[in-house]
């Protein structure tokens, strides 16, 4: 048993959340987090909504509120929709929070004292309309390294190269068009030069492992070949104070001090709520413990390179020494598991044009467990994948409906009708045995490919017992065994049939919660296989104003593994458990979109 951190990347709070981001950071994360507990580990997993910065500053501006009014809008909206996905987070909480402010600060000081942040006066970008600091992501330019026209102010997305407004070519505002004027300022940045050869030694360890995704590990070995200062300031008058410059309100904590801080914060301010103010050490004290890290591939950047940076800053690692603070030494990511990009009918995710169904909306009209099947299987594990309509009502009804769910409710319905409850299997017969072993072979295999979250194979893999098993059906043909003779054997294909569906059913459990809750009650009586999170108004820990956080008590998950069925338990006449898509919904969520 190993203490296991669940890093799930903050959503920001600038409005509410489509699918493609919940198949980028929440559902994988999920799935993954489940399956450890169910696996014995010690999980932790944490996130919240990172409430500061221009993308929530522009929102409010556009909307006619304050930045707090915004932020606590869309971090309700955020946290609903997650509790209705069913992510299993221990805490989710907010980058508003006292607690977030007071570590964040800490680590700023102790990663200065140490001598990793260096003063440096820059040029800062200013909307000469609005006289207004304009910030790098809403600059659009020429890259000068590929010559990309539409490199933002922060990065290419096209060669992944960090830049600095300044080194745009032709740079003007995304907001307005406007050509932007440089104007002088100081801000503290973070010494990535004094901290290369560490992250190199460390990027070179993770590498040998073979753990990583080949395309995250390459990607951030790239980057560390362009590493230079980042600034770890802005001048903007929302978010966290800088340590030392409390005189100087315009300039606050940039993301990369603040959001990437909440894995370290939410996870004390968990154990603060929990009644052991130090419990969260054994996640990021303990060597031993591991920690993973998920996120879509736009924020690989911050999970290999800065946050690993700044841990090995306060931890006094880096060329120039140091001494870490109160909070120890801290690990490094074990694993950055990072998605690639989902796109919706061809098109990036666009809420301006359109483009785009809010997790709001599809679990307004759609079964939850039918979107996380579809992430699941379908999701951009490895490479950028497509979600459509006709795809998503294919998945669900050949998939979900016509392979799982059909094999659960005629095992049920064919229960119901010959006995009423789960019979006692007489000898079993060398096809039942052959089709126990190889379902039972399926908590090793399914199981190994979550934990090296190959998600889409792993679930992949469970679909292929369920076609082994409804071969199984086909084979042995329990539907046809109507005379007294056949009796004992009907009753042994059927214990059979309902011991498969009872074991699948737990491997199922991680990726379809929901229903493994509502299968496993129907065939064990228990339905406790997925444990629910739930939203808690909570005060704030340093006085504050309250909030909603999501946790939840996961503590009594089963374990991984095969799940008893008891003869002569009742089995109810079943109700599907998924619902059949009808095909018209393609062509109205078509017009929807482009209405
Ligand atoms: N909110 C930011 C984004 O979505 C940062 C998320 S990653 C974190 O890009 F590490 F900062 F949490
Ligand atoms: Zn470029």
């Amino acid at each position: 048993m190993s203490s296991i951190l669940s890093a799930v990347a903050w959503p920001y709070a600038n409005g509410p959340r489509h699918i493609g981001h919940v198949a980028g950071f929440g559902v994988p994360s999920d799935i993954f987090s489940r399956y450890m507990r169910m696996a014995g580990h010690d999980v932790l997993m944490v996130s919240g909504t990172d409430e500061h910065g221009t993308p929530i500053l522009v929102a409010a501006d556009a909307a006619g509120v304050t930045p707090r009014e915004l932020a606590d809008t869309n971090n309700a909206i955020i946290v609903q929709d997650l509790v209705n996905l069913g992510l299993s987070y221990d805490l989710f909480t907010r980058t508003t929070t006292t607690n977030h402010h007071e570590v964040a600060q800490n680590m700023f000081r102790v990663v200065r004292d140490n001598g990793y942040m260096i003063e440096q006066t820059t040029l800062s970008a200013i909307s000469p309309s609005t006289g207004r600091t304009l910030p790098d992501r809403y600059i659009e330019g020429i890259c000068p390294i590929c010559k990309y026209d539409g490199a933002r102010g922060d990065q290419c997305d096209n060669c992944g190269n960090q830049l600095d407004p300044t080194d745009l070519i032709e740079p003007r505002s995304k907001i307005n068009g406007e050509t932007p004027e440089f104007r002088e300022t100081t801000h503290w940045f973070l010494d990535l030069p004094a901290l290369a050869d560490e992250l190199g030694r460390w990027l070179d360890e993770r590498e040998a492992s073979g753990t990583w995704r080949p395309n995250v590990i390459k990607f951030s070995q790239h980057i560390l070949e362009e590493i230079r200062p980042r600034a770890m300031t802005r001048d903007i008058d929302w978010g966290i104070v800088v340590p030392g410059w409390e005189d100087q309100p315009s300039k606050r904590l940039y993301v990369w001090f603040d959001a990437v801080i909440g894995y370290l914060s939410a996870s004390i301010e968990w154990a603060r709520r929990s009644g052991d103010p130090e419990a969260w050490r054994k996640w990021w004290n303990d060597a031993d413990a591991r920690s993973y890290y998920f996120m879509g591939k736009d924020n690989i950047v911050f999970h290999s390179q800065i946050w690993p940076a700044e841990l090995l800053a306060y931890n006094g690692q880096g060329s120039r020494g140091g001494e870490p603070g109160d909070y120890g030494v801290l690990n490094l990511p074990t694993e950055v598991v990072s998605s690639e990009f989902m796109t919706m009918e061809g098109a990036k995710f666009s809420s301006s044009r359109g483009v785009v169904i809010y997790v709001g909306d599809m679990l307004a009209r759609y079964q939850v467990d039918a979107l996380r099947y579809f992430i699941a299987a379908a999701g951009p594990e490895n490479q950028d994948s497509d979600f459509t309509w006709s795809e998503f009502v294919r998945r669900t009804n050949g998939e979900l409906v016509a392979a799982w769910g059909n094999l659960v409710n005629r095992t049920a319905a064919m229960i119901v009708k010959n006995f009423g409850e789960i019979p006692a299997p007489g000898p079993l017969a060398p096809e039942d045995e052959t089709l126990l072993d190889a379902v039972g072979q399926g908590f090793e295999t399914v199981g190994g490919l979550i934990e090296q979250q190959r998600f889409r194979a792993a679930i992949g893999e469970a679909m292929r017992l369920v076609s082994e098993t409804n071969k199984y059906v086909a084979d042995t043909e329990p539907f046809k065994m109507k005379a007294p003779e056949q009796r004992e054997r009907l009753g042994t294909v059927l214990h059979t049939l309902a011991q498969c569906v009872a074991n699948l059913n737990v491997m199922f459990a991680p990726f379809l919660p929901h229903s493994a809750n509502a299968v496993d009650l129907m065939f064990t009586g228990r339905g406790d296989l997925a444990p629910m999170p739930r939203i808690e108004q909570v005060e704030d820990l340093g006085g504050g104003p309250g909030y909603p956080i999501i946790t939840g008590d996961y503590s009594q998950v089963p374990p991984w593994g095969p799940r008893a069925v008891t003869p002569g338990m009742a089995i109810a006449k079943p109700t599907p458990v998924f619902t059949k898509l009808d095909d018209s919904i393609v062509d109205d969520e078509l017009a929807r979109m482009s209405s």
